[in-house]
């Protein structure tokens, strides 16, 4: 039998690799993260990132690298971005609502992860802008409670309101009901701006060349001994904090050969 068009099962066409979006804030009008199902193949290490898109009018996939924001023990996956008016993923990507589909490529990558330092005291995160993504992960994992006494994150963004995700995630982990205890009171927020008006004003740079991140925070400077460091954002920034971090004695360290440091570029920006 012939069955008429209007009768047939809508046929939805099968992405690969495709996830549903679960949730989406929008923090400005150039930045938002957003939530999706998450494979249940996918293992990865808080810190990692993955490579995240859509399908394009041709049929074929448009991808970017996007850190994953959230923990490795939670049942979703978030991630955070940049709106770019004209660019080719994030014009069309910043448009996504819960239950439309992206497609996500389960092979989890990266540097910025537990296993590339060698043990330590205090470990820093230095992020710019959405840069805090993967430290927006391992703030929420336990390791980082176990294995450190002490945990600076430092964020530098243009504007005010551009901290306002950071902030949220710093502001709910004391009362998050999996790791808020192993928190205590270890975590240390030192957010900045460069251009508009706040509390704090500079780059994270010369805030650290001046020593005025030390004296604002009643630490002792970076030490080889002691402390560790993360560092993820633009090609600028991370090359400037790696002179400033081995200018301290820290070595850069990676999966295979762990040190004091490591780095990796933030995407999608
Ligand atoms: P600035 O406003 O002085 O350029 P962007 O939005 O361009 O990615 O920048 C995010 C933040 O990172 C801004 O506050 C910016 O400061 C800062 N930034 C950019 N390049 C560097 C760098 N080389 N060293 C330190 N901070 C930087």
């Amino acid at each position: 039998p012939v069955i008429a068009p209007e009768l047939q099962p809508a046929i939805q066409p099968t992405l690969p690799d495709a996830q549903t979006v679960t949730s989406v804030t929008h923090w400005t009008d150039s930045l938002f993260s957003f939530r999706v199902t998450r494979p249940n193949s996918l293992r990865f290490r808080s810190g990692e990132f993955v490579m995240l898109g859509l399908m394009k009018e041709d049929g074929r996939p448009l991808l970017r690298a996007y850190s994953i924001a959230s923990p490795a023990w939670d049942d979703e996956l978030e991630f955070y971005s940049i709106k770019v008016q004209d660019g080719p993923l994030t014009s069309r990507l910043q448009h996504i609502r819960p239950g439309d589909q992206i497609i996500l490529r389960p092979k989890p990558v990266g540097t910025l992860v537990h296993d590339a330092l060698i043990p330590g005291k205090r470990l820093w995160f230095f992020a710019t802008g959405t840069g805090i993504a993967p430290f927006a992960s391992l703030l929420r994992e336990p390791e980082t409670w176990e294995k450190y006494d002490e945990v600076i994150l430092t964020h530098t963004c243009r504007d005010p309101e551009d901290l306002a995700y950071g902030r949220q995630l710093v502001d709910g982990l004391p009362g998050d009901p999996l790791i808020g205890e192993l928190v205590g009171g270890k975590l240390r927020y030192y957010p900045t701006t460069t251009r508009g008006q706040s509390a704090r004003m500079g780059r994270i740079t010369d805030l650290l060349r001046s020593g005025k991140v030390f004296e604002d925070l009643g630490v002792p400077e970076i030490d080889p001994e002691t402390d560790r460091a993360m560092v993820c954002g633009s090609i600028g920034l991370n090359t400037d904090l790696k002179e400033i971090l081995e200018g301290f004695g820290l070595r850069e360290g990676a999966n295979s050969d762990p040190a004091e440091y490591v780095v990796e570029k933030a995407f999608v920006g």
